[in-house]
């Protein structure tokens, strides 16, 4: 694993950043595992402004993201898809048809997990997946408890997460309370893993992670068994390291 600890949020994000950016320019048709959640949106921010200087071009490459809100149309607002459509996609230049959120709306999920798994490998398995981490120690939903085998699939919310993340919706019982989501073992698969987080909120999440047991209670502790983890902190996250 590699801890790589920057001052603040904005120096974190801008080094995130340049993490994928270097990715693309060795491999232009990279296929990039992206997340939602406030943390990447400053990440995001960068990665716009290096596009329009020129320095990126995203024409290559596909996306894959780590999760969706069940219920949940793609034009909803509060949706993953139309999330990234308003933080990332629409201000770059990858194409809409490579870019792939899972699918909110789908009739069988068991069924459907394996169709988002076979997307990924038909792609040829992600390069750099992106990640936040929840307070409970969550990636992508994958919710204390779950398989560190596990694939995409249905997983239901903590009352912890729900709570999160209600701040994005106008009431908290409007947050769905099941998500689909890739596994922790899908996770694992990707070339790279990039975990981003900043604030002294993360700080138990990010000790219990880095240095603590690999556990499902913590499944972003699951990185240490992976070859290419990477962690962009910032100060106040890595407080309790
Ligand atoms: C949600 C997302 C995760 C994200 C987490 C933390 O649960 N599914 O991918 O890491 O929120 O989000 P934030 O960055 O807003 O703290």
């Amino acid at each position: 694993m590699r801890i790589i600890i920057e001052k603040d949020a904005v120096a974190a994000a801008k080094r995130c950043a340049e993490l994928i950016v270097e990715q693309i320019q060795k491999k232009p048709n990279s296929v990039l595992g992206l997340a939602t959640g406030g943390t990447p949106v400053a990440c995001y921010q960068v990665l716009i402004e290096m596009y329009r200087e020129k320095t990126v071009s995203f024409a290559g490459c596909k996306s894959f993201n780590l999760d969706e809100y069940v219920g949940l149309a793609g034009d909803h607002p509060q949706s993953y898809r139309h999330f990234m459509q308003k933080n990332l996609f629409d201000h770059i230049d990858i194409d809409p048809a490579a870019t792939h959120v899972p699918n909110g709306l789908a009739k069988d999920y068991e069924a459907y997990g394996e169709v988002y798994e076979q997307q990924i490998a038909d792609a040829g398995g992600i390069d750099l997946q992106l990640l936040g981490i929840g307070s409970d120690g969550h990636i992508a939903f994958n919710e204390p408890g779950s398989s560190l085998g596990s694939r995409t699939r249905l997983k239901t919310l903590m009352p912890e997460t729900v709570q999160d993340n209600a701040r994005f919706f106008d009431s908290i019982d409007e947050v769905p309370r099941l998500a689909v989501t890739m596994g922790v073992g899908t996770i694992l698969e990707s070339r790279q893993c990039l975990l981003m987080a900043t604030g002294g909120h993360k700080a138990d999440a990010i000790a219990g992670a880095i240095e603590g047991p690999v556990t499902c209670q913590n499944t972003a502790s699951a990185l240490q068994l992976h070859r290419d983890a990477v962690y962009v902190l910032d100060e106040a996250a890595a407080q309790g390291l």
